[in-house]
């Protein structure tokens, strides 16, 4: 039976880097409230010109590098982003374009935010058991720094997120290989939607954009922090037993578990519950905060690059986000 590996991944995030203390001078708030209550230290926010397919191009070209392949080795792009650089069309045909395929290529683009790693890896991985492809790159890049409401009535939400971007290429396995995808689960639940999203600009008002409209709360994300923490920790919890116990696993069979960086508290919250050692996980959300789509990909790049992640371990990923949508993953890498 056709298995699918992750071959390579790569990541890229901007140069630029905001501290806490730069926060500070922007709105009410403190290194010591951010550090506390999420763990984050400093952020890399784009600067004018930098773009989604812009830091989506750098990180292929990482994992195209690693891999010793063209962009015409990929057969299919899945682009995991928020919103790419225009409203439409989506950034997998901007990235198509960028990568200078020399044929047509199918791109995906789907939105589910946070948890775009495990929804496109189950697309992936479907799609090369069955045939349809070889090799295929999933994409996740997200630029958050330009549509944050930077002033204290925003803080809640705006010191937390980051731009960045990470992708992996997913190919069929050879034949006895030691490193497969075991199983993707992914869920949604349309109920959470209100405890995280951004309302305007919306298709329901007529027209959908007018002119010297008041910028006012609509235009930025909303959260319900606490309903958000509460429900990712739940279901991070819920699908991570699940898919352990389906493909008869325990937790102490895991060798390392790539989770979705939101929240460093969050992440504690699981592993505990899961009772799989701290030491087994790594963390990017100190220096890079919530990059939604890109957050797997980069932390499982770097986990990577350390030697955290060896070919053949038991890996899983989990992640939680808007909608709510949250998923799962298990491979040996
Ligand atoms: O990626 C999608 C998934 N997203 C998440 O999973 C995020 C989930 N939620 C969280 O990570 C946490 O709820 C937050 C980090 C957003 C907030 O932490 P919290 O411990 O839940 O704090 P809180 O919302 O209950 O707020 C506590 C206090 C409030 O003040 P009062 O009402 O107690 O006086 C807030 O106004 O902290 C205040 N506050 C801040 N203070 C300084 C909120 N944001 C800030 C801030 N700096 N940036």
């Amino acid at each position: 039976m056709r298995k699918s590996y992750i071959r390579s991944l790569g990541h890229f995030v901007p140069s630029n880097v905001v501290t806490n203390f730069d926060l500070e001078k922007m709105m009410e708030t403190s290194d010591e409230w951010i550090q506390q209550r999420s763990g984050i230290k400093e952020r890399r926010w784009v600067e004018p010109g930098e773009t989604t397919t812009g830091m989506a191009l750098k990180a292929t070209q990482e994992a195209l590098r690693k891999a010793d392949l063209k962009a015409d080795d990929i057969d299919a792009i899945i682009f995991g982003c928020l919103l790419s650089d225009y409203i439409f069309p989506g950034g997998g045909c901007l990235l198509q374009k960028e990568l200078g395929c020399s044929k047509p290529i199918p791109a995906f683009d789907i939105r589910n935010q946070c948890s775009a790693f495990p929804y496109s890896l189950q697309l992936a991985d479907s799609l090369i058991r069955s045939g349809v492809y070889n090799r295929i790159l999933i994409v996740g890049s997200e630029i958050h720094s330009t549509s944050l409401d930077k002033t204290t009535r925003g803080r809640d939400v705006s010191v937390l997120f980051g731009d960045g971007a990470g992708v992996c290429i997913v190919e069929a396995a050879p034949e006895n290989s030691k490193s497969f995808i075991i199983d993707t689960i992914v869920q949604s639940e349309g109920e959470g939607c209100q405890y995280l999203m951004i309302h305007n600009p919306s298709p329901m008002n007529h027209p959908r954009m007018q002119a010297n409209v008041e910028l006012d709360e609509s235009f930025y994300p909303h959260m319900e922090g606490r309903a958000v923490f509460k429900n990712a920790v739940t279901r991070m919890c819920q699908i991570m037993g699940t898919i352990l116990q389906k493909n008869g696993f325990k937790p102490s069979d895991v060798d390392f578990v790539v989770a979705h960086q939101a929240n460093m508290r969050i992440n504690q919250m699981v592993m505990n519950e899961l009772k799989i050692p701290f030491e087994k996980t790594h963390h990017t959300i100190e220096k890079y905060g919530n990059t939604t789509a890109a957050t797997i990909p980069i932390t499982m790049n770097e986990a990577v690059d350390l030697g955290k992640i060896k070919r053949g371990d038991l890996v899983a990923t989990v992640a939680f986000g808007a909608g709510f949508t949250w998923g799962a993953s298990l491979m040996r890498f």
